[in-house]
């Protein structure tokens, strides 16, 4: 049986794309936000997902304006980088994994979620970035890639509720697929962002970490967010946060946070990121092993350490 064993949190600044395009992960700007991904680097390399999901929003790359699907579920067998108007980034075309893919799509169809299911899709910074700060810039991809696009770039997206209950759905469809597989699924964009207008710039970092507490302990109360509220607090763009949503819905009501990481800005967007994962059996009766208790500890310090090093 698939099994989702982890989410992984992270903002999709293009900016953070062009610096590692560019070679300026070493100038002191972005080594702050990058050294802020070593740890998360190696949770990955350690984990080896054999599938990752990745839920992302497209950015008038693959959809235009003509046509933009709520949901998106990419069923290919790859997906090239999309030309953003610099030709396509310089990173590995993603293999899909259309079998899981296409059993998704049957399961969360028939469970009453009327995704689009797509067969070919080219893929941009929303999905290429998160890859690069979890799996580095390999010459390729270590795992396939189910993307999954999302609707936040014209009004009326998806509410974070029906987020969070597609996440269960998803969850529901990967356990029902009789392979052996270790999937691990991504939640990405935000945070608090505004890209244009007279509040260009905003970044509201009480809120984000708000966001990020409820995450993990209390996702139900984020569910209730409306809209209106993520553009008033975290800004015009921060409604890319309800893709996070659907992350955590396909986890465990109670997972063990073990990793997190905070800093603004990146270009002018808040950076942040999370790791939960699914307690164990054991666990899940309330005793946590004692080697993951340890390990949990030490990733919370370590990412203490680095979040305060990088907040302002
Ligand atoms: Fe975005």
């Amino acid at each position: 049986m698939a099994k989702i064993i982890a989410g992984v949190g992270s903002s999709h600044v293009p900016a953070i794309g062009a610096a590692l395009d560019n070679g300026k992960t070493e100038e002191p700007y972005w080594k702050r936000v990058f050294s802020g991904f070593e740890k998360s680097k190696q949770w990955m390399a350690n984990t080896k997902p054999d599938v990752a999901i990745v839920v992302y929003n497209d950015h008038a790359s693959a959809f235009s304006v003509e046509m933009i699907p709520t949901f998106a579920l990419g069923c290919a067998a790859e997906f090239p980088p999309a030309d953003e108007g610099w030709g396509p980034r310089p990173v590995p075309v993603l293999k899909g994994h259309p079998a899981l893919a296409a059993h998704i799509a049957q399961s969360v169809i028939l469970d009453e979620f009327d995704l689009t299911v797509v067969n070919k899709m080219e893929v941009d910074h929303g999905l290429t970035v998160p890859m690069n700060l979890l799996f580095g810039t390999p010459k390729e991809w270590p795992c396939p890639v189910i993307p999954l696009a999302v609707n936040v770039v014209m009004y009326p997206p998806p509410t974070g509720h029906r987020c969070y209950m597609l996440g269960k759905a998803i969850r529901k469809a990967v356990e029902s697929y009789p392979e052996d597989l270790k999937v691990v699924i991504f939640g990405t964009g935000g945070l608090s962002h505004q890209i244009s207008g007279p509040r260009a710039g905003l970044i509201n970092s009480k809120w984000d970490k708000s966001f990020l507490d409820n995450l993990t302990k209390d996702p139900k109360k984020l569910t209730r967010i409306p809209h209106l509220d993520y553009m008033r607090e975290a800004g015009a763009e921060g409604i890319e946060m309800v893709m996070w949503l659907i992350m955590r819905g396909a986890l465990d009501d109670k997972v063990d946070e073990v990793y997190r990481f905070y800093t603004v800005p990146a270009s002018n967007t808040a950076v942040g990121h999370i790791i939960l994962e699914n307690r164990r059996k054991a666990a899940s009766k309330g005793k946590r092993a004692p080697a993951a208790k340890s390990r949990q500890a030490a990733t919370r310090k370590a990412a203490h350490r680095i979040a305060s090093k990088g907040q302002r």
